[in-house]
Parts: C-alpha cells; sequence; structure tokens
C-alpha cells in the first residue's frame, strides 16, 4: 500500500481557515507615471469588481472636486492619499493597497507595506528601475515581502527587454523570473509569450475588450509565429533561449522570501498582459501568515480577533469631520458591533459603523478576516501603530517611523487660534503626515518631515480643516534620533541626565519620545561618544 493510502486525511479547514486561505493581501508600488493607477483599474476591471475602466480616475476627479483638502493633489497631480480596495477574483479575496508614489509621503508608504502579504511592482519599461521604485523595494525587501513584476507600456519604444531584467537583477537585488516574454514593442508589439503556458498572445491595442478575446496561438514553436511576426520573433526566440539558460527556474520559496521576483510584460491602458498578473497574483502570493508582536507571534487562523493600525487619515471627507483608523485584520473573525480593547490605553471599542472598501466605495462591513483591511471611524481613540484584540495583552511590533530629515518652527499667526493649532497638529501628528515636537525648552513647536511636500500640505490641512493660519519658518536643526537606554546601562536616570544635560536640543515627540535633534552629523558623532551608554535610532518602531 503506497503512502498516500495509509496517512490519515487531514482534517479539513475550519470555516475561520478556509476564509483567512482565500486572501490575498497586497499593495501596488511603482514610481509616479508608470501605470499604477491604471493597472490598477484594470485589475478592478479584470476581476468584475468595476464594469467600466475609467471609474478610478473618474472617482479621484470627483474626490477632488468635493474635497477642499485634496486640493494640492490635484494641483501636484500626485496621489497623497494613499487608498484601499476589496475584490473578488476566482474563490479570492483581493485586497489592493494603493500607496503614494511621491516621494515625500514615503513614510506612509512603508506603513501601507506593512500592512501587506505581498507586493505589485509596476516598472515602466522606457525608464526602467526608477528611484522611488527602488526605496520602496528597500522595504520590501527589508521584510521579505514576495514581489510580483509587471512591466509595463510596451505599446511604445522602450527598452530591450534583456536589459530591463538585467537592470531589475542588478538595482533591485533580486533574481529575474521571466513568465511572459514580449515580442516587438512599440509600432510592431506582436504580443506575448506565456512561457508556462507554451502559448502567445497577440496584441491588439484598444480598451474595450477584456483578455478573454484575445487572440491566442498555441505552442512557441508553431510554424505560424515566425510567419506572422518575423523578425520580432525571430529576436523574442533567441531572447528566451538566453534567458532559459541563465535565468534559474522559478522557485516558490525564493519568491516568498522576496528573493525572487516573477516578471510579466503588458500595457496596463491597452488592458494587455493583465490577466496573467491577476490569476499570478491569486495563484502565487501567499495568503496571510503569522505575525509578530512583543509577546509572542500570532496565527492568522487563531479564533481570536487582533488587528493593528497602521493607517489614520482625518477628514476624508470635510462634510462630516470623520477621521478613520484603518486596521489590518491579523487573526479570527471581526463581526459588526462586537467588543474591542485598545491595548496600549485599555480602552474599551464596540465599533458599530465599521467600513470596508469595496472597490473604491465604502460599504458597511459585517465581517472579516484575517488580511482584510477595516476602517474604524474614531475621534482619536485609535492611533498608530495600535493593537486592538479581543481582551488579550498584545503589541503587534514592526510599524515604522523615520526620523525625519527636514525641521520647521510652527507659529499661529492669530494668536486666539493657538487651541486650533494645537488640536490640528496633535490629529495630524497621530495620523503620521508629520511629526510634531515639543521642545523640552522653548513653547515654540517644532515640525519634522522627511519631504517638503509634507510642509506645504500640514499648512493647507491646518487652515482648510482647522481654520488657522500657520507660521512655518526655517529651523536650524536637520538630524533626529530617538534616545533610550537599557536598563543595564541605568535606564531612566542615565536617560534623564542625557535628556538634561542636552534640554538644548532635546524634545518630544507625539507619543512622548524623547528625541535628540542636532545641525550637523559631526555632532551627532561627538554625542554619541560622549554618551556610550545611551542608544541613538534612526527608526522608531511602534511598541
Ligand atoms: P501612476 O498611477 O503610476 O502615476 O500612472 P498612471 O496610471 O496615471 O499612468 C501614467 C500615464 O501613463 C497615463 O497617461 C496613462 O494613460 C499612461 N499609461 C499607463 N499604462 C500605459 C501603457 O500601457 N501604455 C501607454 N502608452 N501609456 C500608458 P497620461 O497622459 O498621464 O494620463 P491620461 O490622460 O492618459 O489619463
Amino acid at each position: 500500500m503506497s503512502d498516500a493510502a495509509t496517512a490519515p486525511a487531514p482534517p479539513p479547514p475550519s470555516p475561520l481557515a478556509k476564509e483567512v486561505r482565500r486572501r490575498r493581501t497586497f499593495a501596488i508600488i511603482s514610481h509616479p507615471d508608470a501605470g499604477k493607477t491604471t493597472l490598477t483599474e484594470k485589475l478592478l476591471l479584470f476581476s468584475g469588481a468595476i464594469q467600466i475602466a475609467g471609474s478610478v480616475k473618474a472617482r479621484k476627479a470627483s474626490r477632488h472636486a468635493t474635497s477642499d483638502w485634496m486640493e494640492i493633489e490635484k494641483q501636484r497631480g500626485i496621489s497623497v492619499a494613499s487608498s484601499v480596495m476589496q475584490m473578488e477574483y476566482r474563490d479570492c479575496v483581493i485586497n489592493l493597497l494603493d500607496t503614494p508614489g511621491h516621494q515625500d509621503f514615503s513614510e506612509d508608504t512603508y506603513r501601507v507595506l506593512t500592512a501587506v502579504d505581498a507586493a505589485l511592482m509596476v516598472i515602466d519599461a522606457a525608464n526602467g528601475v526608477e528611484p522611488q521604485t527602488r526605496r520602496l523595494l528597500q522595504v520590501c525587501r527589508a521584510r521579505n515581502t514576495p514581489i510580483l513584476t509587471f512591466v509595463n507600456k510596451m505599446d511604445r519604444e522602450v527598452q530591450e527587454p534583456l536589459n530591463l531584467m538585467d537592470e531589475i537583477e542588478r538595482e533591485l537585488g533580486m533574481t529575474v523570473v521571466p513568465f511572459t516574454w514580449p515580442v516587438g514593442m512599440g509600432k510592431v508589439f506582436g504580443g506575448v509569450m506565456d512561457l508556462r503556458k507554451n502559448q502567445m498572445r497577440v496584441f491588439k491595442p484598444g480598451e474595450d475588450r477584456a483578455n478573454d478575446n484575445d487572440e491566442i496561438i498555441d505552442g512557441l514553436d508553431n510554424p505560424l509565429l515566425a510567419e506572422r511576426f518575423g523578425a520580432q520573433f525571430d529576436q523574442a526566440s533567441g531572447e528566451i533561449e538566453l534567458v532559459r539558460d541563465a535565468a534559474p527556474a522559478f522557485d516558490e520559496a525564493e519568491f516568498l522570501a522576496g528573493r525572487q521576483t516573477p516578471m510579466f510584460f503588458g500595457s496596463a491602458v491597452n488592458n494587455f498582459g493583465v490577466q496573467e498578473v491577476l490569476d499570478s497574483l491569486v495563484d502565487l502570493a501567499p495568503p496571510p501568515g503569522v505575525r509578530p508582536a512583543i509577546q509572542r507571534e500570532v496565527g492568522p487562523e487563531e479564533g481570536k480577533f487582533s488587528g493593528v493600525v497602521f493607517k489614520i487619515q482625518a477628514n476624508m471627507d470635510p462634510s462630516h469631520r470623520d477621521r478613520i483608523a484603518f486596521l489590518r485584520v491579523a487573526s479570527g473573525k471581526f463581526t459588526r458591533g462586537m467588543r474591542l480593547k485598545v491595548v496600549r490605553s485599555g480602552k474599551e471599542l464596540r465599533p458599530n459603523t465599521v467600513v470596508t472598501f469595496m472597490s473604491q466605495r465604502r460599504e458597511l462591513l459585517d465581517e472579516a478576516f484575517a488580511g482584510d483591511i477595516i476602517g474604524i471611524p474614531n475621534h482619536g481613540v485609535l492611533q498608530l501603530g495600535d493593537t486592538l484584540t479581543e481582551g488579550e495583552a498584545l503589541q503587534f511590533t514592526g510599524l515604522p517611523f523615520f526620523a525625519p530629515e527636514m525641521f520647521r518652527m510652527v507659529e499661529v499667526a492669530d494668536p486666539l487660534k493657538t487651541k486650533q493649532l494645537k488640536a490640528g497638529l496633535q490629529q495630524l501628528g497621530e495620523e503620521g503626515a508629520i511629526q510634531v515636537f515639543k521642545p523640552v525648552a522653548g513653547s515654540v513647536l517644532m515640525l519634522g518631515a522627511v519631504g517638503q511636500l509634507q510642509f506645504e500640505v500640514v499648512a493647507h490641512r491646518l487652515e482648510h480643516e482647522y481654520g488657522c493660519k500657520a507660521r512655518i519658518s526655517p529651523c536650524r536643526f536637520s538630524i533626529a534620533r530617538w534616545v533610550t537606554c537599557d536598563d543595564a546601562d541605568g535606564g531612566e536616570r542615565e536617560l534623564n541626565r542625557f535628556i538634561e544635560g542636552n534640554s538644548h536640543r532635546m524634545a518630544y515627540d507625539a507619543v512622548n519620545a524623547p528625541t535628540l535633534l542636532v545641525e550637523y552629523a559631526p555632532e551627532l558623532r561627538a554625542i554619541e561618544s560622549n554618551w556610550p551608554k545611551i542608544k541613538f535610532h534612526a527608526l522608531r518602531e511602534h511598541a
């Protein structure tokens, strides 16, 4: 008798486990203009979540029309806010998180990346790897996030595919495994060869069709291909031979560890190559996994609910003055009206109006499972990094705050509006839009950011949402470090001694973490060597 016949059959998965295993939660990342919005829209279209292409952009436009603070986004043509979309495809539930592409908003993006299990990287085939892609990839790599790569705009004159592949490998430090390969490009773009299904999908420009009416030619050695695509086909065949000799085979473990990326070619605006990506997301991207908390690791199929707030957005709709905490479910099942504990504060929460984000619409949500993103409207009870449970004292780790690289002083233009300024900064700080520092000596608040644009957004939002004009002026500092001291080294006493001794350059951030602010790197180095027991951190993980 074979082993298979004697081994006991594994027990059937529980209803909860079934729900978890059909979840795929991923972020879509790219340098601005590579085609992220277009591809997002096409993924929604192919999954059946929307019927007409154009609604993502249209919705973007209508948001601009109704939302005052988004005016900045309109003016600059960049996406300031990240958004969440859920769709069903085959038997899977896909949660897609958009990320702001502009580098000034990278902090927000980094935090979004902590909430996903995989990422889809969109590359403009003409421009190759661009700076913002590189930065985002570093974060994914640090977390071993599996990445799928979509090379977009093959309908244009672009770089040779072999060069692109080489560039991605070199620049991003990953092995690339092509799943499809282009035949020609630009005016003579013939389509893509599917190296796994051994067939060619013929390109036809146009937005009005779905992939299922694409022409498919079976067999990559089919004489029809050489006849129809001539020199382009010969070149592609030669390239594929080279690639097959040189590139390793797809290795699931390497992919899941974020070291190998499957690569697809296509043209999002022409709905071309989108289906392959969507299918691969379902087939290759992992379901929700175990997430580390300080106390223990939390499995997605555990019965009790837990989740972590990775993003807060206030006043998404100015007519309602709402503030939504985006929470990634880590385990168990969320049901509307259930009692939840905010572990940091011990406060109880009974959210009745939790929202989910179905293909761009906000809807009331009844239940959610690991991998899902839910939005909880609240008035400040929830902060970035907060863990919610059914009662267990758990604190998830890993939500990063980066030491700001730019600083400004902020004062109110009209002294009667001081209260509004404080309230506004408190909220914007909690939201992660900016970091706010209270100096130990002195009363003028300071703002810290990783990008100049953050200051402009904050000034704009203070004026339009909180009714106070802020005076933002230059500040001498340029480097920040959070400071801590281990108990073995004297802990609190040593830290207090440090804070007193450096009070002219010390401040407290939004969660009262002591922060050293200095002007120059040599100054920091001198302080570091004078205070060997103190630890200086460029990154603070919410804990
Ligand atoms: P982003 O979110 O990454 O910033 O990029 P987005 O999708 O907005 O696309 C940027 C531009 O690239 C858009 O043109 C879009 O139409 C175009 N684009 C996207 N995919 C393809 C493709 O496969 N081929 C070609 N040729 N172009 C593509 P735009 O002129 O800036 O905007 P629009 O007026 O077309 O909307």
